[in-house]
C-alpha cells in the first residue's frame, strides 16, 4: 500500500538526537549548538514592509515572482559574482530546501545512457539531496568528504561507469557542516567533469555571505568565465543564512533558460508560490548589504574565538565559511552524550548527516557545532566542549 523506495532512510538527524539525548538530564545549563538556525537579529525595516504589503495576502501571488523581486535577484548575483542574468533566468523560493528537493524532479531523466540515473552528494551532506534522488528512481552515491579530499568531495576519483550515469551532482560551498570553500580550481576541475561527462551541477550556496575574509567564488562566476554550457550550473541561495530569516522561507534558483523553463513548467503545477509580501520584503533584502556586513562580522568573531579556544586542540580546522565547527572527537555519538550528560551543551553527531559507504563512514569520527547563539552563550558551550572532550 505504501512506496518503498523510501524505507532505507534513515530516521531525520533532530529526532535521533533526541531519541540519543533526551532520556538523560542536562549536566548543567542548556546550550543549543545542534540546529543550524540563525540567531542574530534580521533588519528592524523587514516588519514595516510587511505590514505594508499585508493587504496583499488578499491575492494569489505570482508563481515565477514579481519582476521586482526577479531583477533585485538579478541585480544581486551581477554584484556578487559580475554575471550578468536575464530575470527569467531566476526564480524565487520557499526556502533553498524545498527548491534542491524539487530540482530533482524538475531535472532529472528517466534514464542515462541507457541505465539508472546516478545523482552525486557530498559524504556528509545536508540531507535534502538524497531524498530528492530516491523520489525520482535514481541511485545517489555518497562521495565522501573527509580531511583528505579538503571536506569537498573529489567527484574526479569515481569510475568513468558512474560518472556516465550520472545526471545530476549536488556540491555545497560553503559546506555544511565542515565549512569548506570550493576554490576557483575546484569549480573549474568539477564543471570540465560535468561537461565531459555532460550532467548537471546543483550548487548549494546558500552559505556564501558568511565568510572569514575573502568572498567564495561561486559556481556560476566560474562556469561563465569558463564559457561552459549555460546549462551547466545551477545555483541555489537563501535568505535564512546571510539576512538571519530562517522562518521568512524565502531563496532562489538560478541558471540557464531551458532549465528554467523546466523548473517554471513543474512549479506551474506543484510549486507553492512565495505570497506577495514575502516577495516584497525580499526583493528589499537582496538589494541591501548593509546588515549583511554586520551579519558577517559577527561570524568572524566567533570564528576567531572558536580558533583562540581550539587554538591548541589537535586536529581543530578553523573553518573558512558558514557558522558551524566540525571537531574531531573520536566517537561522535559518544562524545554528544557525554557532553550533554556533563555540561547541557547539545551538539548533533556528525554521522547523523553521513552515510555508510564502503569506504567508511566519514561522520563518525565528528560532532558538528552551531555558531549561532549569543556571543557570550557561544563562548560558554565552546569552552564547556573543550573542557570536557579534550580536557584541556
Ligand atoms: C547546506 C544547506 N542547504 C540548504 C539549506 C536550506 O535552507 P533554507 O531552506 O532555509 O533556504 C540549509 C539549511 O540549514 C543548509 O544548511
Amino acid at each position: 500500500m505504501f512506496p518503498e523506495r523510501f524505507s532505507n532512510l534513515p530516521p531525520y538527524a533532530f529526532p535521533r538526537l533526541r531519541a540519543l539525548l533526551d532520556a538523560h538530564a542536562p549536566g548543567g545549563k542548556v546550550t543549543h549548538m545542534s540546529i543550524g538556525e540563525p540567531k542574530h537579529a534580521f533588519p528592524a525595516w523587514v516588519g514595516d514592509i510587511l505590514a505594508a504589503h499585508v493587504h496583499e495576502f488578499a491575492k494569489y501571488p505570482p508563481n515565477d515572482g514579481t519582476p521586482e523581486l526577479r531583477a533585485a535577484i538579478a541585480g544581486w548575483i551581477a554584484r556578487r559574482y559580475g554575471v550578468s542574468l536575464d530575470p527569467t533566468q531566476v526564480m524565487p523560493l520557499n526556502g533553498t530546501r524545498e527548491g534542491l528537493y524539487n530540482a530533482g524532479m524538475a531535472l532529472c531523466p528517466e534514464t542515462r545512457n541507457g541505465k539508472q540515473p546516478v545523482v552525486l552528494m557530498p559524504n556528509p551532506f545536508y540531507q535534502v539531496y538524497a531524498v530528492s534522488a530516491v523520489s525520482v528512481a535514481a541511485e545517489p552515491v555518497f562521495v565522501n568528504a573527509t580531511r583528505d579530499t579538503g571536506h569537498l568531495p573529489d567527484y574526479q576519483s569515481l569510475p568513468a561507469e558512474i560518472l556516465d550515469r550520472t545526471a545530476l551532482c549536488y556540491i555545497c560551498s560553503p559546506a555544511n557542516p565542515q565549512g569548506a570553500v570550493a576554490d576557483e580550481s575546484y569549480w573549474r576541475r568539477l564543471i570540465a567533469l560535468a561537461e565531459k561527462h555532460d550532467f548537471q551541477i546543483l550548487a548549494d550556496e546558500c552559505y556564501s555571505d558568511l565568510y572569514r575574509d575573502t568572498a567564495p567564488p561561486g559556481a556560476l562566476q566560474v562556469a561563465t568565465a569558463m564559457g561552459a554550457d549555460p546549462e551547466r550550473v545551477v545555483i541555489f541561495h537563501s535568505l535564512s543564512k546571510r539576512s538571519n530569516l530562517p522562518g521568512l522561507r524565502s531563496g532562489f534558483v538560478a541558471g540557464g533558460p531551458e532549465t528554467m523553463a523546466r523548473v517554471r513548467q513543474l512549479r506551474a503545477y506543484a510549486g507553492a508560490p512565495l505570497p506577495l509580501p514575502i516577495q516584497r520584503v525580499s526583493e528589499k533584502i537582496w538589494a541591501d548589504e548593509a546588515h549583511v556586513t554586520e551579519n558577517r562580522a559577527l561570524y568572524q568573531r566567533k570564528f576567531d574565538m572558536a580558533d583562540r579556544i581550539f587554538g591548541n586542540v589537535p586536529g581543530y580546522e578553523p573553518p573558512q565559511a558558514g557558522f558551524f565547527l566540525w571537531l574531531p572527537v573520536g566517537d561522535g555519538e559518544a562524545a554528544t552524550l557525554k557532553l550533554w550528560q556533563d555540561t547541557g551543551v547539545r551538539v548533533l553527531p556528525g554521522a547523523y548527516l553521513s552515510r555508510d559507504t564502503n569506504h567508511g563512514n566519514p561522520g563518525e569520527g565528528y560532532i558538528r557545532v552551531a555558531l549561532v547563539a549569543p556571543e557570550l552563550e557561544t563562548e560558554r558551550g565552546l569552552t564547556a566542549i573543550r573542557d570536557c572532550l579534550y580536557g584541556q
